[in-house]
C-alpha cells in the first residue's frame, strides 16, 4: 500500500511494533486507526462508526464515553497524581478499592488484594504467590501449576506459559518449568460421541488426576482456570466440571486460582463468574472491567489462608519482595472505585440479566445457520464457531482463514469482533448495550455470516 509520506499510517507502519499483530502485514498495509468513541460505538479516522462487539479487548464494560470516569481520574490527578504503595505506604483510593473488592468477593474467606497494571502481571504474581506459599510452608518441591489447553492467561513469562494457545508460545521459549497443561473442557470437540457433559467433565477431572499422579502429587501446587475460556473460543464449562476438578484439588492439597479477567464484574450477570459457576477460589485474578478499561489496573485477591502464610513469610524472609512501581497507583484505583459505584447505581447485574435474554436468544438463532457449528455463551458474552461440516463438526482448513474473512466483512458492515482459534468469533459488547443495540449487532452478524457462506466459503 502507498502511504502518504509522514501520514499516521506511514509512521505507524514504520515505527510501531504492535501487540498481537502480523507485523509484516502491518508494515505493508498499515493500521486501522480509531479516533473516538461514544457509548458502545467507536469511530475510525475516516469517521466510520462501528459497534464495538468485543468491548475493545473484552474490557470497555461502560462503553467509550463515561464522563464520570474521566472526572474521577481528573480529580485524583489534581490531588495526588502518583504515589506508591511500597514499604507500608498507601493511597486513599487504593485502600477504598481493596476494601470494596474484598467485601464484595465471591467467597467469604477472601482477605487481601495485591494490585498490578494488567491481567498478565496479576497471573504472573499468582504463580509467584503459589511458589512463595509453598516455600514458606516448607514444601519447596510443590510447585507445578496446571492450566488447560486453550486457556488464555496473558503474555508475561509465567502467564504466557499458562496460556494454552500455540500462538502465544511460538518462538518465545515458553512454557517455563513447572507449568503443565491439561485437557481443554470443550464438550463440542473433545467429548466422545454420545458422551454426556457430566461424563466428559468427569473424564477431564480424571485426566487431571492421572497427570498429578504421574508427576507426583507432592510436586503439584495449583490449578488455574477461567470460569469459561475466553480468548480460547468462549467455551463454557461442561456440567459438573468444576465440582469434579475441585474434588481432585482437595484430594491433593492443591490451590485453585480463578482467572476472572474477562468474566469478572457482571459479564455473566453476577459480579464474578465464580458465583455463577459456584467456584471457591483460593486466589482470584481480575483486571479489564475492574476499571472499565479506562486506565490500566489488575489485581490478585487472596484468601485468608494464603494471607496468613504470607505473614509468616515476612517473619521468615523480611519483606514480601514483589511489587510494581504502579501497584495500586491512585489514579486507576480512583477510576476503578468510580466504576464500581456506576455498576452498583446502574444495578448492572439486573441490566445484564435482562439484556442477556435477547443476546442469548439471538446467539442461539444464529447457531441455526448451516455454517455455525456451535453458538455458545452466557450473560453478555458469546462465541460462534464456523464449520465446514455441521453434522460431523469438521472445521475449515485454518489456511482458508474463514473467521478472519467473516470478521473483515463485519468490519465493513460496521461491527468489530474477534476471530479466534477453530474459526470461532468472540462477542462481548460493552455491558451498557440495550436490547435494540443487541438486535443491531446480531442483524450485522447474521448478514456477515451469510455473506461469508455464500460469497467466500462457496469458492473454497
Ligand atoms: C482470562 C484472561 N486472563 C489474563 C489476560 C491478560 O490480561 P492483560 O492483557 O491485561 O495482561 C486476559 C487478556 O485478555 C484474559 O482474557
Amino acid at each position: 500500500m502507498n502511504f502518504q509520506a509522514n501520514s499516521p499510517h506511514a509512521r505507524d507502519a514504520a515505527h510501531h511494533l504492535h501487540p498481537y499483530t502480523n507485523m509484516a502485514d502491518n508494515e505493508a498495509n498499515g493500521p486501522h486507526i480509531f479516533s473516538r468513541g461514544e457509548g458502545i460505538y467507536v469511530y475510525d479516522d475516516d469517521g466510520k462508526k462501528y459497534i464495538e462487539g468485543l468491548a475493545g479487548l473484552w474490557c470497555a464494560s461502560l462503553g467509550f464515553s463515561e464522563k464520570r470516569l474521566v472526572e474521577a481520574a481528573t480529580k485524583q490527578m489534581e490531588v495526588l497524581p502518583f504515589y506508591h504503595n511500597f514499604a507500608g505506604k498507601s493511597c486513599e483510593p487504593t485502600i477504598e478499592l481493596a476494601d470494596y473488592l474484598v467485601k464484595h468477593a465471591p467467597c467469604e474467606d477472601m482477605a487481601k488484594v495485591f494490585f498490578t497494571n494488567s491481567g498478565s502481571e496479576a497471573n504472573d504474581t499468582q504463580v509467584k504467590i503459589v511458589w512463595y506459599y509453598n516455600n514458606v510452608m516448607g514444601r519447596p518441591e510443590k510447585k507445578k501449576i496446571f492450566a488447560r489447553t486453550g486457556a488464555y492467561h496473558g503474555i508475561t513469562l509465567a502467564a504466557a506459559s499458562m496460556t494454552g494457545l500455540q500462538y502465544a508460545h511460538n518462538a518465545f521459549d515458553v512454557p517455563i518449568k513447572n507449568i503443565m497443561h491439561t485437557t481443554c473442557p470443550h464438550h463440542y470437540h473433545h467429548a466422545e460421541p454420545d458422551e454426556s457433559e457430566e461424563a466428559f467433565a468427569q473424564r477431564c477431572a480424571d485426566d487431571l488426576e492421572a497427570q498429578i499422579i504421574e508427576e507426583g502429587p507432592e510436586t503439584c501446587a495449583a490449578f488455574i482456570a477461567e470460569p469459561f475460556l475466553g480468548a480460547g473460543g468462549v467455551i463454557m464449562p461442561p456440567k459438573g466440571y468444576f465440582e469434579a476438578i475441585q474434588k481432585v484439588l482437595d484430594k491433593y492439597d492443591m490451590l485453585l486460582i480463578v482467572d476472572e479477567v474477562i468474566s469478572g464484574f457482571w459479564r455473566t450477570g453476577d459480579r464474578f463468574a465464580s458465583e455463577t459457576f459456584n467456584l471457591k477460589p483460593d486466589l482470584m485474578t481480575m483486571a479489564k472491567a475492574l476499571s472499565a478499561a479506562y486506565l490500566p489496573i489488575g489485581g490478585v485477591m487472596i484468601s485468608k489462608k494464603i494471607s496468613d502464610v504470607i505473614n509468616q513469610g515476612s517473619m521468615k524472609y523480611g519483606l514480601f519482595g514483589t511489587g510494581y512501581t504502579y501497584s495500586g497507583h491512585p489514579v486507576p484505583a480512583a477510576v476503578a472505585v468510580e466504576t464500581q459505584k456506576i455498576y452498583d447505581e446502574m444495578n448492572m447485574g439486573a441490566h445484564v440479566k435482562a439484556t442477556s435474554v435477547r443476546f442469548q436468544e439471538r446467539l442461539k438463532q444464529l447457531g441455526e445457520h448451516p455454517m455455525v457449528g456451535e453458538a455458545r455463551g452466557i450473560g453478555l458474552i458469546g462465541g460462534i464457531e464456523l464449520v465446514k461440516d455441521k453434522a460431523d463438526k469438521i472445521n475449515f482448513d485454518p489456511a482458508h482463514k474463514v473467521a478472519p474473512w467473516c470478521v473483515a466483512k463485519l468490519t465493513e458492515l460496521g461491527m468489530i469482533a474477534r476471530p479466534m482459534i477453530n474459526d470461532s468469533i468472540g462477542l462481548c459488547p460493552p455491558l451498557i448495550i440495550t436490547d435494540s443495540q443487541v438486535d443491531d449487532m446480531f442483524d450485522i452478524l447474521d448478514q456477515a455470516v451469510d455473506i461469508t457462506h455464500k460469497e467466500y466459503v462457496s469458492t473454497l
